[in-house]
């Protein structure tokens, strides 16, 4: 059996894992590599539980750090494990200080790189994400695109050769585990998110669902009180699980304001943020797969940044963007119009793993 490792460290990583490793097993052997970068309970070991992702064979524990300290201790010990296994190729995902580090640890000892989520641009060099994505794409010797204008993106930079698009691994993760999600009904999943709560909101029957993280929108208090000002004016309540990084700016915000409508949590597991996101009235975010995930459990999509890369979620308002300004996302989630008939299955039919695993079965003899 040819081997692939592959490298993943941060949550999205995990379910697009989730969603590959389950069919690519089936014909290769593969090695799991967790690089450390989220490594809280609620960050991480949740997703490998309830995702069934086998447990990686290594964890490189890396850890928090600027971002030349983190990507530099990924690179060095990915390369020891890339040493000792002697891999037929490495596949990492997406645009994080992981994936970076992970092809570029495996292209200079010529261990070819296979590239999933690959081609996605925002056109804005000042998010750590888009740099990480344009390197990767240059040094992948199998590029698997999740849309076509992601081929395009691609062509347009002369990366022609060895690129597929094979639909969205995310929309894979989506329709497997949302049948697992159905299993459940609404007392459990409020129980859970009550044991998840730190501030004395209550919930209610109807919400928004609300996901802050990016560094754009994190890096100063001004920013995230404009964005939860925003978010008090709103007619129902909101249900913010704040990521680790947000956590001390959002908790320095609620010591001065105490918003009284916006429900603060842990970071949830995948299902349950699968179960709020479906019967959310609107979400808003700044993540690039809720709002991708909105769109395909249909719930429309307030996204607070001024660009996406996922540009086929526009159509129809089904998402909208936002700045993070108090009156602009105000509007935008409580009077935004959407054309729901412009909704196309951009994102496949969920067999996006099924496909990469054929294509590389042919490809790696
Ligand atoms: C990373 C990705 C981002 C992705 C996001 C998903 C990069 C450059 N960014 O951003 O693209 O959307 O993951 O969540 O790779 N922290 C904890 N516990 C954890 C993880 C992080 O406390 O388990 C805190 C640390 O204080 C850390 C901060 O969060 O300094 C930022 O974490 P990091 O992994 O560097 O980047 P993210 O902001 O999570």
């Amino acid at each position: 059996m040819k081997k692939i490792v592959t490298v993943v460290g941060a949550r999205p990583q995990f379910v697009k894992a989730a969603a590959v490793s389950r069919v690519l097993r089936r014909e290769f052997e593969e090695v799991l590599v967790h690089t450390g970068q989220h490594y809280d309970q609620n960050m991480s070991d949740i997703f490998f539980e309830e995702l069934s992702i086998p447990k990686p064979d290594y964890n490189l524990g890396v850890g928090s750090g600027s971002h030349a300290h983190q990507t530099a201790e990924m690179l060095m010990r990915i390369e020891d494990v890339l040493i000792k296994e002697k891999p037929d190729a490495l596949i990492v995902y997406g645009d994080t200080n992981s994936t970076l580090a992970g092809a570029l640890a495996a292209i200079k000892i010529h261990i070819p790189v296979i590239h999933i989520e690959a081609g996605l641009r925002s056109g804005n060099m000042n998010m750590p994400e888009e740099v990480n994505r344009i390197l990767t794409d240059r040094i992948s010797d199998v590029l698997f695109c999740p849309t076509n204008d992601a081929v395009m993106n691609l062509k347009a930079e002369g990366i022609e050769k060895n690129v597929y698009n094979v639909g969205d691994v995310m929309c894979d993760a989506v329709l497997y585990y949302g049948a697992q999600m159905d299993k459940h009904d609404s007392e459990y999943y409020k129980n859970r998110l009550v044991s998840l709560k730190f501030n004395r909101a209550q919930i209610g029957d109807e919400w928004y669902l609300a996901t802050i993280h990016r560094a754009e929108n994190t890096d100063d208090i001004g920013k995230i009180e404009q964005i939860l000002a925003a978010f008090e004016m709103l007619d129902r309540r909101v249900i913010f699980p704040v990521h680790p990084r947000t956590k001390k700016l959002v908790e320095s915000a609620v010591d001065k304001h105490g918003y009284q409508n916006i429900f603060f949590c842990e970071p949830m597991g995948y299902i349950d943020m699968l179960y709020f996101l479906k019967h959310a009235v609107k979400a808003v975010t700044d993540s690039g797969g809720l709002q991708k995930e909105a769109y395909i459990l249909d719930t429309p999509c307030v996204t607070v940044r001024e660009q996406t890369e996922w540009v086929e979620t526009l159509g129809g308002n089904c998402n909208i963007l936002a700045h993070p300004e108090k009156e602009d996302i105000y509007r935008k989630v409580a009077e935004t119009r959407i054309d729901e008939s412009a909704k196309r299955p951009y994102y496949g039919k969920g067999d996006a793993a099924e496909k990469i695993l054929k294509i590389l079965g042919g490809l790696i003899k």
